[in-house]
């Protein structure tokens, strides 16, 4: 009897350290990793799912509406994120040929962005998170414009410095790891994507200008000058920029009505060169101030075609390793989130149910 227990217990220890092996050998061997991604901070709703820190399927669904009012109309953009955003989490987990229930966690664009824009985001990250019991993950927009170059196969090693440009902001970054991120410098009132959007209102171009306006100055030269902002440190301004455009303009099509129309192309060109310009001299001065010579270019604006040829030439004069994202990854998208959140789920930087979006939102 004293024999037969002893052999029931070594069974039992033995079953247990055998389930329990068995688990921890189907947990490691299961065990991609999957990431359900949003990103709904502005005008785009957008799905990523990543697999173990690759896209393997990233869908934007633009909204066109705002194009006739010359910017976001943010009660417009709530509203079309809320009819877009299940289809477009659907085509996702569709394209990447997984079930909802394949999910490990769900990372998603806490700020900064439109409020209400924001929300619709964040309440189905927090309503799928609960629902799949995951974990969710928030990220910082801008941080995720930046982190998409680990999307590519050219990754910059630590530290790098990014000038990152979009709609909002202007920034140069210095990286040093996927958590620690620093601002050197940043605009003291508009950014350089309201730069190309706003001229383009000026000259009547759809919104957003900044594409149209990168087209139309393939065709044109730069033989308006406008003046350069004189901003101390790294920092910058465009608004001065914009007055000087209107003025001119104002000036010109008071001898020529016909001013914008005959000469659309040398405008565009004049003013991009001018954009372009602003970032790269304060790039430099970045560069110099921190012995960085790694630079990346991230963001709406990184799209633009003279932006990154002067970012490669001077990269080439200077002696910098130079990093362009691809086209797909320079403008709003959820998988440059999901790739900042699978960096925060190495490091177990989870947010509970509590989290709420963010406008403005420290860096
Ligand atoms: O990063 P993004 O998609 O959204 C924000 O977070 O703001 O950037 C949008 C901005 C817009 O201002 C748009 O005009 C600008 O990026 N943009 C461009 C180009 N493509 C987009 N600006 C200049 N040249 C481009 N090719
Ligand atoms: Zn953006």
């Amino acid at each position: 009897m004293h024999k037969f227990i002893l052999l029931v217990y070594r069974w039992q220890i033995y079953n247990f350290f055998f389930i329990k092996t068995l688990k921890q050998s189907s947990f490691l061997s299961k065990k991609n990793i999957y990431l359900l991604a949003i990103e709904s901070s502005c005008d785009d709703t957008s799905a990523a799912i990543i697999k173990d820190g690759e896209i393997i399927s990233n869908r934007t669904a633009n909204q066109d509406i705002h194009s006739i009012y010359g910017g976001v109309v943010p009660e417009l953009a709530s509203r079309q994120h809320l009819s877009n955003i299940i289809p477009v989490i659907d085509t996702c987990l569709k394209d990447a040929d997984i079930e909802v229930g394949d999910l490990d966690a769900i990372a998603f664009t806490r700020g900064p962005g439109l409020l209400g824009s924001l929300i619709v985001g964040v309440s189905t990250a927090k309503g799928m998170a609960m629902a799949l019991d995951i974990p969710l993950i928030e990220v910082h927009h801008m941080h995720a414009h930046v982190l998409a170059h680990f999307a590519t196969e050219n990754k910059p090693p630590f530290p790098f410095l990014c000038l990152t440009v979009s709609g909002g902001h202007t920034q140069i970054v210095q990286v040093n790891s996927f958590t620690d991120l620093i601002i050197l410098g940043t605009t003291i009132d508009d950014a350089a994507g309201e730069a190309f959007d706003k001229t383009g209102k000026m000259l009547g171009l759809p919104y957003p200008a900044g594409p149209v306006i990168d087209q139309l100055a393939k065709e044109g030269k730069n033989v308006y000058p406008f003046p350069e902002p004189q901003v101390t440190d790294l920092d910058f301004s465009f608004s001065g920029l914009k007055t000087s455009i209107l003025y001119f303009l104002q000036k010109e099509t008071k001898n020529d009505p016909d001013f914008i129309k005959n000469n659309l192309n040398d405008i565009c060109c004049s003013v991009q060169t001018t954009i372009v310009e602003i970032l790269i001299k304060k790039l430099i001065k970045a560069s110099k101030k921190t012995g960085i010579h790694h630079i990346a270019i991230a963001g709406g604006v990184s799209a633009n075609h003279f932006l990154r040829q002067r970012l490669i030439e001077t990269g080439e004069n200077l002696g910098w390793q130079t990093y362009i994202p691809p086209f797909s990854l320079c403008t709003d998208n959820a998988g440059m989130i999901g790739i900042t959140g699978y960096y925060r789920y190495l490091e177990g930087l989870f947010s509970d149910q509590s989290v709420t979006p963010l406008s403005r939102m420290e860096f």
